[in-house]
């Protein structure tokens, strides 16, 4: 069978990292898009000549020309601009607003049919932007947040337990932002309720610091954010959908009603295979969890109206 086509759009560091994942990992071939082409042509190249010492045949191009990435099964988007240290993911959203509807004409006209995976700040607004620009189908417009956040919170509960993060079974839901859901009654290491593992105070902390783990990250490297786990997540998302993997992951989707929620993007659980979204998943959260999970959807609707004010967004 041929490899898929990946167009990763923006060769920064998450749009590299996860280019390179998907080579290292022989997921599918990749089209690196950059406005600034020399930028993507040399990630590209170097990420190629890697490739064999990694036993992939997958291939990667370089470009800023959008017709390379015609006929891609899968987009995903990187480009914009990351926080600077003090900086809420909301504030990027007129800058990254007008990139981020640039890149979704371009998907529609060069690569109709591809599932579109969106990684720019403010996650769950520009996710609606895409849908919104590009007019594809909701199961094919979805966003990278909630894996992020999930692993950061399994990663945390690890370290506190002195475990692997591979035991922890646990989920974020709601949005990329400080309003996100780290749900705690949900939480197992091994089948074990976490709560049986640890006090509250110890798991309150760890909330707090899963939700400022992006900016944890900016405030230690100075000069943009996270990539490598981002970048993981990602790919992980990604990897689901070309391999029909069905897995049942927390994505940014669009909601209709689901959690009583309506007209957003938000991070609730999906199933990921070869048609994008396959389902979206509907339980029932705790009674505290459902109001913050509706109180982060209020947060992603204001920042959305925002955006209908300085872009024109059809409704
Ligand atoms: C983070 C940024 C990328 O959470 O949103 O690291």
């Amino acid at each position: 069978m041929s490899l898929k086509k990946v167009t990763v759009v923006g060769a920064g560091n998450v749009g590299a990292e996860a280019a390179n994942q998907i080579l290292s990992r022989e997921l599918a071939n990749v089209v690196l898009i950059d406005k600034f082409g020399d930028l993507a042509k040399g990630k590209a190249l170097d990420i190629l000549t890697s490739a064999s010492l990694k036993g992939s045949s997958s291939n990667i191009i370089g470009s800023d020309d959008y017709s390379m990435t015609a006929d891609s099964d899968i987009v995903i988007i990187t480009a914009g601009l990351p926080r600077k240290p003090g900086m809420s993911r909301e504030e990027l959203v007129e800058a990254n607003g007008k990139i981020i509807s640039e890149i979704a004409q371009n998907i529609k006209v060069f690569s109709p049919n591809a599932i579109i995976i969106m990684v720019t700040n403010p996650l769950d607004v520009m996710t609606y932007l895409a849908y919104k620009v590009s007019g594809f189908a909701q199961s094919k417009v979805m966003g990278m947040a909630g894996v992020l956040d999930t692993v950061r919170f399994k990663t945390f509960i690890a370290e506190e337990l002195g475990v692997t993060a591979k035991d922890v079974n646990a989920m974020v839901l709601g949005g990329h932002g400080d309003e996100m859901v780290p749900l705690v009654d949900c939480a197992t290491v091994s089948g074990i309720p976490l709560t049986q593992l640890m006090d509250m105070d110890a798991i309150e902390r760890i909330i707090e610091r899963t939700k400022n783990g992006g900016a944890e990250v900016v405030s230690l490297l100075k000069t943009g954010s996270a990539y490598y786990a981002p970048a993981a997540s990602v790919v992980e998302m990604a990897e689901s959908i070309i391999k029909n993997k069905k897995s049942i992951l927390p994505v940014s989707v669009y909601l209709n009603g689901e959690y009583g929620i309506n007209d957003i993007y938000l991070g609730v659980p999906a199933i990921l295979g070869k048609n994008g979204i396959e389902k979206v998943i509907e339980f029932k959260p705790g009674a505290t969890d459902l109001k913050n999970l509706q109180n982060s959807g209020k947060v992603v609707k204001e920042t959305i109206d925002k955006l209908e004010k300085t872009l024109s967004i059809s409704k």
